[in-house]
């Protein structure tokens, strides 16, 4: 029998109506739309503005979409991950809430936090249910809620998240197509620069904590840019190496949507020309989980069968990796 390999066969994405320019910062925080463009590449993010709707809700409409432009049914799905780091709820599954509202009925789900990563990673592990032959339809879905977790006074943090949510459907294929080599890479002394400090099991929600925004997400700039600078740049370059690829034979690089500046550094590390490297950064800023799948949503007309993407991230914990990919679907125009 020739090998399994899991294969993105359909892309769905969703992003919220509001824009929160950079001129709407210009009037809430101190700082300038020069010096967020100059700094991360950001003009605009959006903001989910629905009472009561949380990360489930983005999730669910990516799906929706899935199966809209795809003609996907949902009901023999196998798995639905959920790479979240702003789940609905602290413990209810968020992902169990998305299978059963967009009528996965039969499968099982659960969520993957990997902060930044939690994509990539997500894309491996519904990969490996794929590749072991256990199952035949994997949902992963990225979303983020990044405007629970911001505090909109502190400028540091508010000019760059934004929400979204995007979903691929993973399924096997044994013509060669599909994930191909992952490099996965963690550093948990890395969790003082990029974190929530309260609301988990070391420090609970108390008025206090509330008292001195310890909930919303603090993140020391400049050293977590100098681990991703170096480590994004370093997997995309190993996973090359190791699978004889150059930058003429990668077609697109898939980074995850930080700061302009890294994913510049990264594809000049790769040999990569600037038509090859996928961005939206411009748009949605950082949507943390949803950076990766909603890359594929924007370009998915642009993308050819056989195309060789490289996908990499880093994110809080410190996680990070990259991805190698082989596109198996023809435009669909
Ligand atoms: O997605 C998960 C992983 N996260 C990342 O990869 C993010 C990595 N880090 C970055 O992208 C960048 O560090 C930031 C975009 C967050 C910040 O850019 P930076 O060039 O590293 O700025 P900085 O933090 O070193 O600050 C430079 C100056 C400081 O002022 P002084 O001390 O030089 O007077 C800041 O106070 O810029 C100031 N500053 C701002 N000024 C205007 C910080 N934020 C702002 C702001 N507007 N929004």
């Amino acid at each position: 029998m020739s090998k399994v390999n899991a294969a993105i066969t359909a892309v769905g994405g969703y992003i919220p109506d509001f824009r929160l320019t950079n001129k709407l910062l210009e009037e809430m925080v101190d700082t300038t739309d020069e010096w967020i463009t100059t700094r991360t590449g950001i003009k605009e993010r959006r903001i989910l503005k629905e009472e009561g709707a949380g990360t489930s809700f983005m999730g669910i409409k990516a799906v929706e979409d899935l199966k809209k432009n795809y003609g996907v049914e949902v009901d023999d799905v196998d798995l639905v991950i959920c790479s979240t780091a702003t789940p609905d709820m602290p413990v209810a599954s968020t992902a169990a809430y998305i299978a059963t509202n967009i009528g996965a009925s039969n499968a099982f789900s659960y969520d993957l936090m990997a902060a930044c990563s939690g994509f990539l990673y997500g894309l491996s592990t519904g990969a490996k249910f794929i590749e072991s032959g256990r199952y035949k339809k994997v949902l992963v879905v990225g979303a983020d809620k990044m405007s629970s977790i911001i505090n909109y006074e502190d400028r540091a943090t508010c000019v760059i998240f934004g929400d979204g949510a995007g979903a691929v459907l993973l399924e096997p294929n044994e013509e060669g197509y599909g994930v191909q080599d992952e490099v996965l890479r963690s550093d948990g002394s890395g969790r003082q620069f990029l974190k929530i400090d309260a609301g988990g099991s070391i420090l609970p929600a108390s008025q206090e904590t509330v008292e001195l925004n310890k909930h919303y997400v603090h993140q020391e700039g400049q050293q977590v840019f100098k681990f991703a600078v170096t480590n994004m740049a370093e997997v995309s370059a190993q996973i090359m190496d190791r699978n004889n690829l150059t930058g003429d034979d990668v077609d697109w690089l898939v980074p995850h949507q930080a700061n302009l500046r890294i994913i510049n550094a990264t594809a000049n590390r790769m040999n990569l020309d600037e038509d090859k490297v996928m961005l939206n950064i411009q748009r949605y800023g950082n949507t943390t989980n949803g950076t990766l799948p909603l890359l594929l949503w924007d370009y998915q007309d642009r993308l050819k069968k056989g195309d060789n993407l490289i996908f990499a991230a880093f994110g809080g914990g410190f996680t990070w990796g990259s991805l190698y990919l082989k596109w198996a679907l023809n435009p669909k125009n």
